[in-house]
């Protein structure tokens, strides 16, 4: 068992307990085992991440996966598992993801900027899986992180704490974004696969019937939750294997199962989303060290994934230490909440884990050195945090 260094980032101004506690109409829930309530009380909650209850969703007959809920959520997630199943991904996908990773690093050449490059082939990976592959990634690629640059808000409070003004820029920001995304990304998919078929998920929405918008709406779903995500966790985990010789050696030498656990590891002490919201709308009885609590409709839960992935209950002693193969309590998944849990969970797991492990084996067979650490901030619609400006060189 490697003991590594512990957690790289921190949120500021973010208490670690207490393990559950209401104030007015939130709940705040940093206990593993609450939040695996919470999250696997089925039908009982809504969505209320990535300012989903601000979106209008009357006019779409499908509404998008992350934010719809209910039998016709499970059903839209039943026909979509199959594009995400470990066996599936890998068959699939690996051997292009091989070839990406090559790629982007033959040409970066001797000095790389990490987030650019991890961004660059999450980009491409997932515009596989997804089909939208009309225009070239890099371009995309551009277009979808313009739609992070948002004024802050914060969920728990009314109106998402936001000025009049501020909701203005955030329509401004939001809106020219998806009109550039939908005429040169989304849209020439749609139409090529409405002639010709593929195996992707746009052609799963076509064959649904979904809408132009509709299939518009699930493909920046797609583009945020997955590319963006796997993106900060790579410069995430180049971090502590570069800051961490006895672990890199270890990743280095491991089978696949051993370097998807340090993976696990490393996302467990530093989850990408940070936060996980929920609207109660039938009572929940949650039972916490004994304690039972009973959250009553229209109350706002906020899952404090940080302090939940480190709770000692669910995953031992030594909670912010690095150490893969932790002895974890029975249910609990070695990511902790990273990707979620029940309803939600997220579908991408398999396909982040190994296409984090394919660019990162790749990269770290180079042997680079950090010529610069990255810059650290936050972003509201993850609640998580980005790393920019990773600067490596690789010599000889
Ligand atoms: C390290 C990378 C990733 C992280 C940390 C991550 C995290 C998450 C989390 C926490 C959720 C649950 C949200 C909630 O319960 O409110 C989620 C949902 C989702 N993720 Fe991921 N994700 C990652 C990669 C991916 C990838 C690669 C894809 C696919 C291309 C993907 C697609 C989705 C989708 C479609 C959902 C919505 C599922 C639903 O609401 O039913 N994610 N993700």
């Amino acid at each position: 068992m490697s003991r590594g260094a512990p957690r790289r980032v921190e949120r500021p101004g973010e208490p670690d307990g207490p393990r559950v506690e209401r104030t007015e109409r939130v709940w705040r829930v940093r206990s593993l085992a609450a939040a695996q309530q919470v999250l696997r009380a089925r039908h009982a909650t809504t969505q209320a991440g990535f300012t989903a209850e601000a979106i209008p969703k009357g006019y779409l007959t499908h509404h998008p996966i992350l934010m719809s809920d209910g039998p016709m959520h499970d059903e839209q997630r039943r026909k979509v598992a199959r594009f995400f199943a470990p066996v599936v991904v890998t068959k699939r996908y690996e051997t292009r993801m091989e070839e990406c990773a090559d790629r982007l690093l033959d040409d970066a050449g001797p000095e790389i900027t990490l987030d650019e490059l991890a961004l660059h082939y999450t980009v491409e990976v997932t515009a596989e899986v997804v089909g939208l592959t009309a225009a070239p990634p890099k371009k995309m690629a551009r277009r979808l992180v313009s739609f992070f640059n948002q004024p802050p808000f914060d969920i728990t409070k009314p109106g998402l704490g936001r000025t009049n003004l501020q909701w203005a820029r955030a329509a401004f920001n939001g809106l020219l974004p998806i009109a550039r995304f939908h005429l040169s990304d989304a849209r020439p998919a749609i139409r090529a696969r409405r002639k010709s078929p593929q195996d992707d998920i746009i052609s799963h929405l076509i064959a649904e019937d979904y809408s132009d918008v509709e299939i518009l709406i699930e493909c920046v779903t797609y583009g945020t939750a997955g590319m963006v995500t796997t993106r900060e966790f790579i410069c995430m985990a180049a971090l502590h294997l570069l800051g961490d010789d006895a672990l890199r050696e270890r990743y280095l030498v491991a089978g696949q199962k051993e370097r998807h656990a340090i993976l696990g590891e490393i996302i467990r002490l530093e989850p990408v989303v940070g936060h996980l919201y929920r609207r109660v709308q039938e009572p929940i009885e949650v039972t916490d060290r004994g304690e039972t609590c009973t959250m009553a409709p229209g109350d706002l839960v906020d899952i404090f994934v940080r302090p939940a992935n480190a709770d000692p209950d669910a995953v031992g002693e030594d909670p912010l230490r690095l150490c893969p193969h932790r002895d974890t309590a029975a249910g609990v998944n070695e990511a902790g909440l990273s990707f979620g849990d029940g309803a939600h969970k997220c579908p991408g797991q398999p396909l982040a884990i190994l296409e984090s492990d394919v660019l990162l084996t790749r990269l770290l067979r180079r042997r680079p050195r950090i010529l610069r650490e990255p810059d650290v901030g936050w972003d509201d619609l993850i609640a998580g945090y980005w790393l920019r400006g990773f600067r490596l060189r690789i010599d000889g």
